[in-house]
């Protein structure tokens, strides 16, 4: 009895995690390592919420999401939406068009959906999508352009972070010298920041050359900005800015604004208003989606604030860290939230990342084949005191040291 529920309080520490579904995708670290002795809500008893140096948001467990809900329903009343009009979600909608510039939003449930549907109707009757050959639509969502919706993708700047405007030429001019029966080429896809490039950003120089030249030749272009608040606050360039070179833009509900899943898909109101009724028949309809909408809503106040102190609080941690004997934290060209790690030798990752999360309730992610830790930062930096942080982190070391 008592084995299985340790076994379940693993499993539920894991699930929340999304460890056990994903593949390699989050660092499953050190936390192989980890005791999984306290549940959620032990932790939560202790009164401190959770650091993680792992995600790009909060990674709130059910209690914390409900609590959280509760909180945002006590000081406004939550509305609710019918099948996704309305209430909360049309809120939303309206906040995400203003931001990125937009004359629409619509929610979806996922990204995966907001990239085809976007790929789609862009495209027309054209039948080619150029995409980066490393972006989560070429990469991650199941060859849906090719089975479901009769469009071809062809991948570009393979081997590299992201593609420029001489890839892209040379691709298009490739494929126009080289096909026989031709068949339009209606969109440019851009992934920003790059998530299969450890969340760097595409520079702002590349991305206006890209458009230019799009605009110039009728193409149309979309961007997957699950993250895109990341690399605003990073990059300095505003999500209206980035939103500017492109007719749709995506923007993920969960990465960072910690709502349980879902997406928003902003752009012209001829596509937007194409969007509920491809929904409908994909399935994708959900009757409501207020639990998403109202937290994603929550986080989106504010938002460039807290991102723009997450940056100056990192920036500090990390010199501090630095500084101690034995470990290097690095940022990467064009980096965005995400650092690279590495402990020397005689310090043991397992033993600071048991100490870290036993005692600090601190997670830290695993190493991978390189030794490379990717220490990841977030809001959730923001919940606790900078040199409490900072002190676990100095104990921890000490601790770990063989
Ligand atoms: C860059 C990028 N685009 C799209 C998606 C798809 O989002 P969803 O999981 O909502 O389908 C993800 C999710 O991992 C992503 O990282």
């Amino acid at each position: 009895m008592k084995k299985l529920k340790k076994e379940n309080n693993r499993r539920d520490f894991l699930k929340k995690c999304s460890l056990s579904t994903v593949p390699f995708l989050i660092p499953t670290i050190g936390l192989n390592a980890m005791s999984f002795e306290k549940t959620n809500d032990k932790v939560l008893t202790k009164n401190q919420s959770s650091v993680n140096f792992i995600y790009d948001g909060l990674a709130l467990g059910p209690t914390e999401y409900l609590n959280k809900l509760q909180e945002i329903n006590k000081s406004k009343p939550i509305e609710p939406d019918f099948y996704g009009g309305g209430g909360t979600t049309k809120l939303i909608e309206e906040e995400f068009a203003k931001i990125t510039g937009k004359e629409k939003a619509i929610y979806l449930p996922t990204g995966t959906m907001a990239n085809q549907l976007a790929i789609k109707l862009l495209n027309e009757n054209n039948t080619k999508v150029i995409v980066p050959e490393n972006s989560h639509i070429y990469r991650d969502e199941a060859d849906a352009a090719q089975s479901v919706h009769g469009k071809r993708l062809i991948p570009v700047g393979k081997g590299k972070s992201y593609f420029d405007i001489t890839d892209l030429k040379s691709t298009i001019d490739y494929t126009n010298k080289n096909e026989v029966f031709k068949s339009g080429l209606g969109t440019v896809v851009i992934e920003n920041p790059v998530r299969r490039a450890d969340g760097t950003f595409v520079p702002i120089g590349v991305i206006k050359d890209i458009s230019k030249y799009c605009k110039e030749n009728n193409y149309k272009m979309h961007l997957d900005g699950a993250r895109i608040h990341i690399a605003s606050a990073f990059s300095n360039i505003s999500v209206s800015e980035y939103a500017s070179y492109f007719d749709t833009v995506y923007i993920s509900l969960y990465k960072y604004l910690n709502a349980s899943g879902g997406a928003i898909l902003c752009g012209d109101a001829k596509i937007i208003e194409q969007i509920s009724h491809q929904i409908k028949i994909l399935g994708g309809t959900v009757f409501q989606s207020w639990n998403n909408t109202s937290m994603a809503l929550h986080y989106l106040e504010g938002i460039n604030e807290r991102w723009n102190e997450v940056v100056i609080k990192s920036e500090k941690l990390i010199t501090a860290l630095n500084k101690l004997n034995g470990i290097s934290i690095t940022s990467l060209k064009n980096g965005t939230n995400i650092y690279d790690l590495i402990l020397s030798n005689e310090i043991s990752l397992k033993k600071l990342a048991i100490f870290l999360y036993n005692e600090h309730n601190i997670w830290l992610g695993r190493a991978n084949d390189k030794g490379i830790v990717k220490f990841t930062v977030n809001e959730s930096l923001l919940t606790r005191d900078y040199t409490d942080i900072l002190d676990a982190w100095k104990k921890g070391i000490e601790q770990a040291r063989n």
